[in-house]
């Protein structure tokens, strides 16, 4: 080896060192490293995304008497949880005051005035007998729902009217914006706070392997699957068969109820999500990592987010 071309390979080593450590110094603070199950991953590429598990929102609904904690997630089965919780709550009330399981918001609840029904204690928190549960509903579309819900049916939804990309360029701007100055307290804006992550709730940050989270995605079988938990949840935790069995219909029967029809609207809704790129970018950046948190099927994201192309550390 001559001089010459000692020299250019020291030159060339020279030059990988910098490479080197270019990347090494400059690559870390670029990446998009999140913890998800206790790990940190780092999920390069996705950096534009909503993170998960700001401590944004809560909505508890407690049966002391069962020692059972439910969270209400906006969009996913509130109502529902709600009337359940409070039939657990106080029984007698429930129907002293004519209350069923499809009531609505429009319906006045009394189990809504009691503290302990709102605030779980800390002795309840702390026992290692409490059960918690909530729904969980695809965030496309608990989207889709809250679309037709707040800007196609009640208009109220920023000024979009009912136009679609400007409301879901709403929420990704409002939402960008709380995760990076959150202060834990602060009050919720109506559109955030039905759009917020699902892991944006409940304090899904502190605790969420002790929750049991009842999906309910488009598939009715894993509907049905989702009521059966329920009623085995129910039942352990002392709730009487006879109402456990009362519970479990009505909820069938709700489903029923539901899935028979698709209005135009909803058909047109899902048909922008599913064709309009502007929107599933967007999408794609607010809910990517509900799919990562929660086990949903991930069949009508985008190629790229179906796949598991982030690396977990072993
Ligand atoms: C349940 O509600 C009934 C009727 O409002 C009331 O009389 C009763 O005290 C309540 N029970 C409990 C445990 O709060
Ligand atoms: C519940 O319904 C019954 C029968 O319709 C009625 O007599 C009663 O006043 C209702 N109670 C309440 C609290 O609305
Ligand atoms: C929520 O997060 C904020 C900011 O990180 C923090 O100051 C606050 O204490 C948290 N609140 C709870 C209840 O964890
Ligand atoms: C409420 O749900 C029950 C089944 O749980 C159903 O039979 C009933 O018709 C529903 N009532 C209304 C007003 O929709």
């Amino acid at each position: 080896m001559n001089v010459k071309a000692l020299k250019f390979s020291n030159i060339f080593l020279l030059i990988l060192l910098i490479l080197g450590l270019y990347f090494y110094l400059i690559k870390p603070s670029r990446l998009a490293v999140v913890v998800v199950d206790g790990k940190v991953v780092d999920f390069s590429g996705v950096e534009e995304f909503i993170v998960p598990f700001v401590n944004f929102t809560q909505l508890f609904y407690v049966a002391p008497k069962h020692k059972l904690i439910s969270c209400g997630i906006r969009k996913s089965m509130t109502q529902l949880t709600m009337n359940i919780m409070c039939l657990l709550y106080n029984e007698t009330q429930f129907y002293d005051d004519n209350q069923s399981l499809n009531d609505t918001w429009l319906t006045e609840r009394k189990c809504l005035e009691n503290d302990d029904f709102i605030y779980p204690t800390e002795s309840l928190e702390n026992d290692i007998e409490t059960a918690r549960f909530a729904f969980i509903r695809d965030p496309i579309q608990r989207f889709v729902s809250l679309y037709l819900n707040k800007c196609v049916r009640e208009k109220s939804c920023y000024n979009c009217g009912d136009d679609m990309r400007c409301t879901v360029w709403k929420i990704y701007e409002g939402l960008k914006k709380i995760q990076d100055h959150w202060d834990g307290h602060s009050e919720i804006g109506f559109m955030e706070g039905h759009a917020a992550p699902l892991s944006w709730n409940c304090d899904f940050d502190k605790d969420l392997p002790k929750w049991q989270l009842l999906m309910m995605g488009a598939d009715s079988n894993e509907r049905k699957s989702s009521i059966l938990h329920l009623a085995n949840i129910l039942k352990k935790q002392g709730v009487k068969q006879e109402l456990v069995e009362k519970i479990q219909e009505d909820m069938i029967a709700g489903e029923t109820g539901h899935s028979t029809h698709k209005s135009a609207e909803r058909i047109e809704a899902e048909r922008q999500v599913r064709e309009d790129p502007f929107i599933r970018d967007l999408l794609h950046k607010i809910y990517f990592f509900d799919y990562v948190v929660f086990p949903f099927k991930r069949d009508h994201l985008d190629p790229k987010y179906q796949s598991n192309f982030w690396t977990l550390p072993k």
